[in-house]
Order: C-alpha cells, then structure tokens, then sequence
C-alpha cells in the first residue's frame, strides 16, 4: 500500500495545524471524566495546566454512558467535559467508543460477541467484544459516530478524532463467515480460481460450491495454510473497512483534524502498512516491560516501524505508562528517569506527541492498578512531578515537530511474511517472525544507525542497504523490486526463509529461496534446522576465522556468489553458509543459517562501509543517537542530535561539535558526561555560527 504524495500532503497539513494549535509536541493522554464525580473534574483542569497538558483523549469507552439505551443519548456530561477543556486551554482528541458495545446492544444482539475457532463465545464483561461484520454493530457505531461528528466538529476544544481502541478482536463466528466468503468473491474470479491458489486438490478439499467455503475453524488437526493466510488477509481488512467507514463519517465533518486510531506493538493481526496509509498519522500504543533490560531496543524496533509506516512522517505516542501496568504476573514501575527517557527516546524516532494511558488512575474497574499521570496517591508523588517536569520541558521543543529523520538502511518488516511464516506445518514452527527482525535490528541499533522499515512493495530508491530477514512471502512482482534494486547498486542482506513461498503461501521450486535464487547467485536444496537448542555448527570464514550457527541451517550450494563462511562442522561440513553475490551493479548476501553475534556484526559492518552508511554519532554501549532535521517556522535549516543514555551509571560520549542543548541551554561540544537515564538534545546550528 503507497501513500499518494498528495494524500500525505494533506495528512501533514492537519498535523502541522494540529501542532500550531496546541502549541507544538503533543502532551497529555486518555481522559476518563465518566468514572469522578463532577468536582474532580476541576481539579483535573487545574492538574493538567500545572503538568502541561494541552491534548486528552476523551470518550473512548464512553458508549455506554452516551447512548444509555437504544437510541437514547446523553450527551450532556460530554459537552460539559469539553466545555471544561477549552476554558483551560487543553485540546481534545475525542474517541468513538466503537471498541465497547453496550450491554443492551449484546442483550438484544448477542451474535455481536465474536466467536473463537472451537466456536465458544466470548463473555460480556471485557472490551473489543464484537464481530466487525455484525450488521447490526456497524449500524450503531456508525450512527453514534455521525451524532458525536455532528456535535462535536466545530467545538473549539476538538483538535483530532481517534477511531475506535486498538482494533483486533478476530471472530469465527457467522457474520464473519458471511463477509470472508463475500471477501473471497471479490479476491478469486471463480472457485477455481480459489482451489488453484488454496491447492485443495492436497488432502481432498476441493470446492464445487461457494457456500462450502468457510472460516477456518478449529479442525481436527492441522488446516489448509492458503486458506488461513487468505483469513488473516481478510481479518485484517474487515476491521480496516470498519475505521474507514467511521472515518470517513469524521471526516463529512471535519475535513480539517487529522483522524487515527491506535495501533499495539508487534500485533500480527492488522497490517498497520495498510492501515496507516488510510491515517493521517500512525499512533502507538507501547508498554515495555521494565523488568526487560534491553526493553529499549524492541521500543526503539517499534519506534522506527512507526515513522516508516507514513514514509518518515512524524508519528504519536498514543498511549504509554507512567509507572506499572496491571496486566502482567509482576508489574514493575519504571524507574526513576526511565518514563521521560523513554518519551524523549520516542520523539528522537520521529514522535511529536507523548500521550499516556491515562491521566487519573482508576480507582475500580480491571486496570485499577494501572499507573497513570496522577495516581491513588494523589499529585504530591514522585510520578506527577516527573509527569510536570516533562510537559514543561517539551513546552520549549515546539520547534522539533514536524522534523524527521534519514535512513540510508531499511529492514524489511512485512505482514504476508509473518503471517505465512508463522501458520506451522513447516521445517521450524517455533519460528518468531519479530524476533527474527530485532535480531537484525539489534546490532544497527547499538551502533547508533538509523534504520527505517519497509514492506516487500515499497520504493527502495533512498536505501544504499536492504536487509530482509525471513521475508518468507514475495510476489512476483517484490521479488523483482528487490532484483532490480540489486541491479541498480544496492546492497541486500538476505537471510534464511526468505522468498520461500509465492502469494497464494505455495512453494517456489527449483531451489530455495526460489524467488530471490537469481540475485543470490546461490541456492538451497534442503533446510537443516538444528534440533537442539544448545546446538552449535562450527563456521569457518576464507580468512580462517571462526564463529558458529545456530537454530538453522541449510544445503547450500554458490552459483556465481563468493563464500563468506562455510560450514565447518556436522553433516553440511565444507558447504557454504554466507555468500555475496555480485549483481548489476550491486551485490546480495544470502545467510543460510543463523550465525552467532559477532559474524552478524561483522558482517553487516561491512555491508554498512561498503555502503557508506554512518552512524548518527559513535557512542558506548547503551547510548542511543539520533537526528531529526528539516526547516523552522521562519525556514531557517533545523538539525537537533538526541542523545540518550539508557544505562543505569552516567557515560561519557563524545558528541564533537555538539551545539546547544535545548533542555539546560548550555552549549555542549567534544567529551560530556551523561548522568543516568540523561538526555541531550542538541541544535546543531544554535551557537554553531550555521544559522
Ligand atoms: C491499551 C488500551 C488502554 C489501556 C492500556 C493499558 O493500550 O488501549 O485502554 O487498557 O492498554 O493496559
């Protein structure tokens, strides 16, 4: 999915505006006035002033207490709530409530309640409880979506619309059997078409009437992977139709506010490429686990997913806690330091608005023990001044938003790919698709290089490096993009389980990875995963280095490719592991196993020289860089170096010419000492004589 260059034109209007009107970064988070009584509502303004607040999101479980039964509203407490927001000067991000039925709407309804594969239903009493192909719950939150686009568009507290709650709920049941069969229609000219691509021929399963096509419910044992690829397919774009349509309502009203919704961390079951492309901007939702000491790297691999999502566009964060969640078996608070460190770590990704689940902590309800931006305790505790501390601090950063930042390196991140990769039934089914990725990631990461994602259709005409790990699915049509791109002079990284299979998740024969085997110059005749998992193949390089694989590995065989290491050990002994292959004008690495660390490092470092790619900055371990760049207000050329120390002791970094630190105002240049948890922001051309 592309973004029009026009549509992404508008998008940033909108937030450019968005930005003008709150006064640049965004800061706040959900508002939930629904659950206090009316005088705590005041006292949550005066709060929110004092902290810098200037966007809540209202309303977003708020079905309910709008529309009290069917067709009767109360809208009245919400008017007052936004009333409320505008007299302190705080925006409003205002919430359907789509993601909570009401309970008289599952009581009059209940086929609302999404079915799982072995057919139960889901009980009331949670959230996301609803079939998105129930005609009657798109009926009702379209409706209740145009009342709350009606009243609420020209209120002047209204600065953007979020879309439901993290959509996702996937059901089995009979309404979305209905709209996947409809779905298939569309996708397959006709049922032979579809017993072609789904190869029901295996196992007998050929259909000879539309209306024996179903969901792929719980079968006996293993079920047809096409067909489950096909329903991940579909899942994914049933929900999306859905924030269209209600999207598309908001928009009838309000032409001007960006609209999103909110998007979880590696969630495998929207396609956020094809979801993003229909926002104005993407919005995240990121809780690491503080008990995770490299918690900052999977937040910095969903960071940069972000901002690729919209080509580089800044991004949100839509939700994240100040201190503890609820919903693990132990929930640790963030450390002291470690929330703002984590929110400047964001807006040095690209972000432009640090936003919280949520502002006051519930006192009922599931997550009563959620932390949030004033807790049980009230405001005399550590994290409300924490929580002041940073909405003051970004107050003075108006100018950062709407920067962005340049990656000459881009990792292929690509739902066809997890979802194919991970439906079982393969050589390794304890395969995690993330996992693969971060393992890439990682070491471009600790040496401070800014990667940007990209899917397996994107333009790679800005790349000088390509990484693809375990992108498992290629169409015809990505395999030649990646061919091209090699031809043209790019660089590509290839690693095991890449092209393996076509669109409809069918083998491409004659030698792994089929679709890629031209531009490898090397190819595979079987996969050898490794049984155990303390299992180590020896790997020797031509230069008699040594290094080891691990989990996979594979009978190789080099066409044209140079060997970069081989196996030296265990039955594929003396055969090759890595190659290089030289390609047009540019070359292909092809990694038939998992090699340890240091080979990886290795050999990306000098895939990243041969490339010229730099690092933001050269810095010790756990000392993350990153630039944003474009142009003020005034049009003057922007540059701010973020550096961000994620270890618990201070570190010395040299930042050499540094420029002026926007948090103390001093002028920084050659060694410093970063405390603990420190942040730097530099302009690199105040007091630099640039500007
Ligand atoms: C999600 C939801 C929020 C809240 C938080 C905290 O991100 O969108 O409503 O439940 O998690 O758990």
């Amino acid at each position: 999915m592309t973004i029009h260059p026009e549509d992404a034109r508008i998008a940033e209007a909108r937030l450019k505006q968005l930005h003008q009107r709150i006064g640049g970064i965004a800061y706040g988070g959900d508002y939930n006035p629904e659950q206090w009584p009316r005088d705590v509502w005041l006292e949550d303004a005066k709060l929110m002033q004092q902290a810098g607040v200037n966007l809540v999101t209202l309303a977003v479980f708020s079905w309910s207490r709008l529309e009290t039964r069917d067709n009767v509203f109360d809208f009245d407490w919400l008017d007052d709530v936004m009333d409320l927001m505008h007299e302190h000067g705080i925006g409003v991000d205002l919430a359907t409530p789509d993601a909570v039925p009401p309970a008289w709407l599952v009581e009059q309804h209940p086929d609302i309640m999404p079915e799982r594969p072995d057919g139960s239903i889901f009980g009331f009493g949670s959230r996301q409880h609803f079939d998105v192909s129930h005609p009657v719950y798109r009926a009702k939150s379209l409706a209740l979506a145009e009342k709350m686009g009606e009243r609420y568009a020209n209120h002047p507290a209204l600065r953007m619309w979020h879309v439901g709650n993290e959509y996702g709920p996937v059901s089995y049941g009979p309404w979305a059997e209905k709209a996947f069969r409809e779905w298939l229609q569309k996708k397959y000219a006709s049922l032979d078409e579809l017993n072609q691509a789904w190869s029901t021929t295996v196992w007998g399963q050929i259909y000879s009437d539309w209306n024996q096509v179903r969901v792929p419910a719980q079968p006996r044992t293993w079920s047809n992977p096409s067909r489950r690829l096909d329903f991940h397919r579909f899942t994914s774009d049933s929900m999306l139709e859905h924030f269209k349509a209600e999207r598309d309502i908001l928009r009838r009203h309000s032409p001007d506010l960006p609209i999103v919704t909110n998007f979880m961390r590696f969630y495998k079951t929207n396609d956020y490429w094809g979801w993003a492309a229909e926002e104005d901007a993407a919005a995240l939702d990121i809780y690491p686990d503080p008990r995770e000491e490299d918690a900052h790297i999977a937040a910095a691999l969903n960071f940069d997913l972000m901002r690729s999502l919209r080509h580089g566009q800044p991004w949100m964060v839509m939700e994240q806690a100040t201190g503890a969640v609820s919903q693990w078996s132990v929930n640790v608070s963030k450390a002291p330091g470690k929330m703002r460190l984590g929110s400047y770590q964001a807006i040095s990704q690209g972000a432009d608005a640090i936003l919280f689940f949520q502002w006051r902590q519930a006192k009922g309800g599931t997550e009563r023990y959620h932390s949030a931006m004033v807790n049980h305790a009230g405001p005399n505790t550590r994290i409300f001044r924490e929580v002041c501390q940073l909405g003051n601090e970004l107050k003075s950063l108006s100018d950062l938003t709407g920067t962005r930042s340049t990656a000459k390196v881009a990792i292929v991140f690509d739902w066809d790919c997890w979802w194919a990769l991970e439906l079982g039934n393969s050589p390794r089914s304890d395969l995690n698709y993330p996992q693969e990725v971060l393992r890439f990631y990682r070491p471009l990461f600790e040496a401070n290089i800014t990667v940007d994602f990209v899917n397996a259709n994107s333009d790679l005409s800005a790349y000088s490096l390509v990484i693809m790990p375990a992108s498992y699915l290629l169409t015809d049509s990505s395999a030649a993009r990646f061919e091209n791109y090699v031809s043209g002079g790019g660089r590509l990284v290839v690693s095991y389980l890449s092209g393996i299979v076509d669109q409809d998740n069918t083998i491409r024969l004659g030698g792994y990875p089929g679709a890629l085997r031209n531009v490898l110059g090397a190819w595979s005749e079987e996969m050898h995963p490794l049984a155990e998992a303390d299992e180590r193949i020896k790997l020797t390089t031509p230069d008699g280095g040594t290094s080891s694989a691990s989990y996979w590995t594979e009978h190789l065989h080099a066409e044209t490719a140079e060997i970069l290491a081989s196996y030296s050990s265990g039955r594929l002994s003396g055969l090759p592991a890595a190659t290089r292959n030289s390609f047009g004008l540019g070359t292909a690495m092809y990694l038939s196993a998992r090699v340890d660390d240091g080979l990886l490092t290795q050999l990306l470092d000098d895939e990243l020289r041969a490339a010229g790619v730099q690092p933001e900055l050269n810095a010790p371990g756990g000392v993350q860089a990153r630039r944003r760049t474009g142009t003020t207000a005034d049009g003057a050329a922007a540059s701010f170096l973020m550096v961000l120390n994620h270890n618990d002791a201070p570190s010395s970094v040299d930042v050499l010419d540094g420029g002026t630190d926007r948090l103390s105002g001093r002028r920084v240049s050659g060694v410093v000492e970063l405390p603990a948890n420190g942040v730097l922001i530099l302009d690199e051309n105040l007091g630099r004589g640039k500007v």
